[in-house]
């Protein structure tokens, strides 16, 4: 389902909890214009996403800070925090690294990195974690060991063969910028898309097949095209009419996989 219009208008006609997951990505601050709807009210959304998220269900937040008058404006933690406030956990603070950003001032390292709030309400009903990182220790057995209980007793762990992957560290990184993200062209009209990589590494962490996605800051959709890919129904909310177009496009000439 894909909607035009301001998400405080239409998250009310949704029922509560009726989403199992949340990807998304407000505007930054003022950092950049969305054709004059960067402005947005924060807590009436971080409210209706409560509302709307199932027990369980899980709210991916990635956001960053404007930098204004030599300080960074908090707002990100300032969220995060909000989102604890009205009965969120904040599950996990991950980092999305990019490989391209801006020469920063003479003063500064290089800026290379958003946050991605993980909140739940409650604890997460749904959590498969992507196991891609390689073992450096893959094949080798791990002999067997007794080790002391917390009541005094003794257990023997039996040997254990060292897996070829293991679990990703909550740092992600993705190749940004144009032509990486995505290989649809008519996304990069928008200015501000995080990877499809990135949406459907989230999707697949925290929801099943033929769950609900949501994306109440839908942009050019990419949480839309992640969730096609992946088998979920989604849920997508844009207000400026000119990215819907993109959107609607992009969902209509969506070829499985094919990215
Ligand atoms: C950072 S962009 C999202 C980009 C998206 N993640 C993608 O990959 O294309 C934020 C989007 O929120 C939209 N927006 C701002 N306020 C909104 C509101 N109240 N309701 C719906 N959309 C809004 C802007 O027009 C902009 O396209």
């Amino acid at each position: 389902m894909i909607y035009n219009g301001d998400c405080l208008d239409i998250m009310p006609t949704l029922a509560d909890k009726s989403i199992d997951l949340t990807v998304t990505s407000p505007p930054y601050d003022n950092l950049r214009t969305y054709n004059g709807n960067s402005q947005f009210d924060f807590e009436g959304i971080a409210k209706e996403l409560y509302r709307v998220t199932k027990n369980g269900g899980v709210v991916v937040w990635v956001v960053a800070d404007a930098t204004i008058k030599g300080s960074e404006t908090g707002t990100s933690f300032k969220q995060a925090l909000y989102f604890k406030e009205i009965g969120f956990n904040l599950h996990d603070t991950m980092i999305f690294e990019r490989d391209s950003f801006q020469k920063p001032n003479h003063n500064r390292y290089w800026a290379c990195f958003e946050y991605m709030f993980v909140l739940s309400k409650g604890k997460p009903k749904t959590a498969y974690m992507i196991s891609d990182r390689a073992n450096s220790q893959s094949g080798k057995t791990v002999s067997s060991k007794t080790v002391r209980n917390a009541d005094g007793s003794t257990s023997t762990r039996r040997p254990v063969v060292i897996a070829a992957f293991g679990k990703r560290k909550n740092i992600w990184a993705y190749s940004t910028g144009y032509g990486k993200g995505t290989t649809c062209k008519e996304a990069y009209q928008h200015p501000a898309t995080f990877p499809e990589q990135l949406a459907t590494d989230h999707i697949l962490s925290w929801s099943n097949e033929g769950d609900t996605v949501l994306d109440p800051f839908a942009g050019s959709g990419t949480t839309g095209v992640a969730a096609l890919n992946t088998g979920r129904k989604f849920i997508l909310i844009e207000k400026d009419e000119s990215y819907c177009e993109i959107i609607r496009n992009r969902i209509a000439n969506h070829q499985p996989y094919c990215r």
